[in-house]
């Protein structure tokens, strides 16, 4: 179809054309829309104006939805390709034009980075429109209301700050000098005895920052009540996650660029913020980026998988990885005395013994606490506190408090935008970061909708049914099969609760600028944060897992339910509207993604109730069919069978990929069920499109990942392996891998979207 006839669109009426599309359709198996209408001798007209008559207004609304659905499906996709060769290309190849303006430089846009924005709009007319009246569905309870009123607040204090470099400067000297100063750093009160590990507390304590050592409140696993006290990693660090880890640092140089980089930034803000003069900010940025460095090399271990190259295994030999997923790290971790199944756990000051009395673990908890603490801690990364211990012992203390202090003051430091026209949208994503279960309230109050409920319950039970059917695969043993299934069973969806939100303990002074409003709401959310450590949250969903205003879905393994947010249910992911294979293609797919991760080795093994482990013919099934997809993708992104080792990365492989399936197979199920009711078939294709429902299923699941970026160069033909990126894989991965793909475009055996060889865990 040419562009000419898109440009029609609009002006022609849609049943026109619907004959040559539905007359297209022989060779399709599942549904033949043709053959079924023909049969019945219903004109393919019909399939344009669905149920017109008493609902007109809803089916006008309907058809302009199918309309414009239809209209950005064909414009996104670039016909002149093989979908058989690439059919990324083909799905995405024109994605980029409509949407490289939306950016800013080297930024990579996606479908969902443009809900995200429709969100952030939305949610800040939330924060400026009036409340809805009394007596509107809407309306907020007294509680909700006062909430949304003192974030309000903050929010019009936030848009009204000056880009005034003077008043952040200020606060973050009135930090530094509270927080026991820096040498370098005229008339920051420094106090060369203040220990760094009560700098560390303090900063913990009044603005809940999580640094060097990574403390978490959460539910006491071995009791299965009540809350505890984790240890491990901490979530901030200078140089971002994915330089800063085990597998980044192996190969990696302090030198090498990316380093380099990080270290400059340093610098850079030292001068903006204290006047440094640059030699000192260079000789303070290459310290603590390397202390950094250093520690980097013992986080996030458990991405790694085990390797086979021959240096991998004398590491692992010397420094038993124990916070790994290896079968053989768990084993040492259900072995530790004491220990819950998953964590070992130890007074603190027997932590402190243990990692050779040199940090006072138990000094550090109760200062934070401003309390004592005799309960038993768990540790995240046991391996990670040790490295830490090791590395403070051999750098100099003065290096350390820089470091916390600088990390510290990064967060702190949220420089307004420049062009006042920007700051409400940032404002909006400091409200979302500091009040996320406030924002989370008004979007959802803003958004919900039954009827999106319920479709979403629908397609998620049949789900269910699917994933039952394909827990056929041969790699699970009968016994656990049965297991499976039994608690598949019990698994279903959950919206967001925000119930009981209560900010009644932050309290504003009037006339408080950005900043102190900033630090005082960073000391509350912190307080209750450690009050929690009181409480018995059980049965509740842990905050933060997934919020109203989020684009996604994800597992709550304790609830055995799938959380979503309701930025999944909007437009391009999901509309009532939308064919029900756009339905299974996208939301199911996404939903399904979710459900999957508590059915392989990490969801399955290490669920905190996890009674059951796989056998180990099971774990051996597992193994292979997994190392099937982990060489798979390494081969596509390198051509190196044995390089890509991201144990992260390849459980989101597995899951899309699997996903993928499912719905898909949930999508059958629902056409088996509808047979014959043609009402419900016709709406199964677009208008204007050649392409059966089953084909339309795999070009949208394609193009909610197609992305862009500005100035980026399309990679050459001549060198196919530039084109291998992580992101071209999420579409032409799990599709080469789809049986049904290759059948429902003709893709031949052999041929790059239908290899030989497939790989699927389900
Ligand atoms: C569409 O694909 C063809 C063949 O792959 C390519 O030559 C052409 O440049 C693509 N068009 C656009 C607009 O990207
Ligand atoms: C591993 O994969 C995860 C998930 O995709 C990613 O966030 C992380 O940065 C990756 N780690 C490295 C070292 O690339
Ligand atoms: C291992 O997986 C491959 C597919 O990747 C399969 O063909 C083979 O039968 C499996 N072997 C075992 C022992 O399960
Ligand atoms: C629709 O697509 C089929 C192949 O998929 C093709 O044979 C047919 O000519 C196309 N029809 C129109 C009207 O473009």
């Amino acid at each position: 179809m040419g562009t000419t006839r898109v440009a029609l669109l609009l002006s022609l009426f849609l049943s026109h054309l619907a004959g040559k599309v539905y007359g297209a359709g022989t060779q399709y198996r599942y549904n033949n829309i043709n053959r079924a209408s023909m049969q019945a001798g219903i004109s393919p007209q019909a399939a344009a104006m669905p149920s017109l008559g008493n609902n007109n207004v809803e089916s006008r609304q309907e058809q302009k939805v199918r309309q414009t659905m239809a209209r950005d499906i064909h414009k996104y996709m670039n016909l002149s390709t093989d979908p058989c060769v690439d059919f990324y290309e083909y799905a995405c190849g024109n994605w980029g034009r409509y949407h490289s303006r939306q950016l800013r430089a080297g930024e990579l846009i996606t479908a969902q980075h443009l809900v995200e924005a429709r969100i952030a709009e939305q949610l800040q007319d939330l924060l400026t429109l009036p409340l809805p009246p009394q007596h509107h569905p809407n309306e907020y309870s007294a509680a909700s209301a006062a909430n949304v009123r003192k974030v309000r607040s903050f929010y019009d204090s936030c848009v009204a700050v000056e880009a005034n470099t003077a008043e952040r400067r200020q606060f973050l000297m009135k930090i530094l000098r509270e927080h026991g100063g820096l040498r370098n750093v005229p008339n920051s009160n420094w106090k060369p005895d203040y220990h760094w590990l009560q700098m560390l507390a303090a900063l913990r304590r009044n603005y809940g920052l999580d640094i060097l050592i990574g403390l978490e409140v959460d539910l006491n696993l071995q009791q299965l009540r009540g809350n505890s006290i984790y240890l491990g990693e901490p979530r901030l660090t200078i140089i971002p996650p994915e330089h800063c880890s085990a597998i980044a640092t192996r190969q990696a140089n302090v030198r090498d660029e990316i380093y380099e980089q990080i270290q400059q930034q340093v610098a850079d803000n030292m001068r903006d913020w204290f006047g440094m003069e640059s030699g000192e900010a260079a000789r303070f940025s290459g310290d603590i980026v390397r202390f950094e460095f250093d520690l980097c090399k013992r986080m996030r271990e458990e991405e790694t998988l085990p390797g086979s190259e021959p240096d991998n295994q004398q590491e692992s030999a010397q420094a038993p990885v124990y916070g790994g997923r290896s079968r053989i790290g768990q084993e040492r971790l259900r072995q530790q005395p004491g220990g819950s199944s998953l964590y070992p756990r130890m007074t603190l000051t027997e932590l402190t013994t243990k990692l050779s009395n040199w940090l006072d673990f138990k000094l550090f908890v109760e200062s934070i606490l401003e309390d004592a603490y005799t309960e038993h801690v768990y540790l995240r990364s046991q391996s990670y506190l040790t490295h830490l211990v090791r590395t403070a012992k051999a750098n100099n203390p003065i290096t350390i408090s820089g470091y916390i202090i600088y990390r510290a003051l990064l967060e702190l430091n949220q420089p307004p935008e420049e062009q006042a026209m920007r700051r409400p949208r940032q404002c909006v994503h400091v409200m979302q970061r500091l009040f996320p279960q406030v924002l989370g309230d008004m979007y959802q109050r803003h958004v919900q909708r039954d009827d999106a409920q319920h479709d979403m319950e629908q397609v998620f039970s049949d789900l269910v049914k699917a994933f039952e059917q394909l827990l056929k695969v041969d790699w699970l043993d009968e016994s656990d099969r049965r297991t499976a299934r039994t608690r598949l069973a019990q698994y279903h969806t959950q919206l967001p609760d925000y119930q009981g939100v209560d900010l009644s303990g932050l309290q504003f002074q009037k006339n408080e600028d950005y900043w102190r409003r900033l630090e005082t709401t960073l000391r509350f959310n912190s307080r209750e944060y450690l009050n929690k450590l009181r409480g018995n949250d059980f049965a509740q969903i842990p905050e933060g897992t997934v919020n109203a205003f989020e684009v996604r879905a994800a597992l709550v393994p304790r609830q055995q339910a799938v959380l979503v947010g309701w930025g999944l249910m909007q437009e391009p992911y999901y509309s009532y509207y939308y064919p029900k294979a756009l339905k299974y293609a996208l939301l199911g797919q996404r939903l399904a993604s979710a459900l999957l991760q508590a059915f392989d080795d990490e969801g399955w093994n290490r669920h905190p109730q996890a009674t059951a482990p796989w056998n180990e013919l099971t774990m051996a099934g597992y193994r292979n069919a997994t190392e099937c997809q982990r060489a798979q993708y390494s081969n596509y992104l390198s051509n190196q069978p044995s390089e890509f080792r991201n144990a992260t990365r390849l459980r989101e492989i597995i899951a899309e990929g699997g996903a993928l399936n499912v719905a898909f197979n949930a999508y059958l199920g629902w056409l088996e069920l509808v047979h014959g009711l043609k009402p419900l078939l016709f709406r199964e294709t677009l208008p204007e499109l050649n392409f059966t429902n089953t084909q339309l299923f795999f070009i949208y699941f394609a193009q909610l990942r197609c992305w862009a970026k500005p100035d980026e160069q399309p990679a050459s033909e001549a060198m196919p392996l530039m084109q291998h990126t992580p992101q071209r894989w999420d579409v032409n991965g799990p599709l080469s891998n789809s049986e049904e793909f290759g059948r429902e475009f003709g893709c031949a055996l052999g041929t790059h979207m239908n290899s030989g060889k497939k790989c699927l865990i389900f």
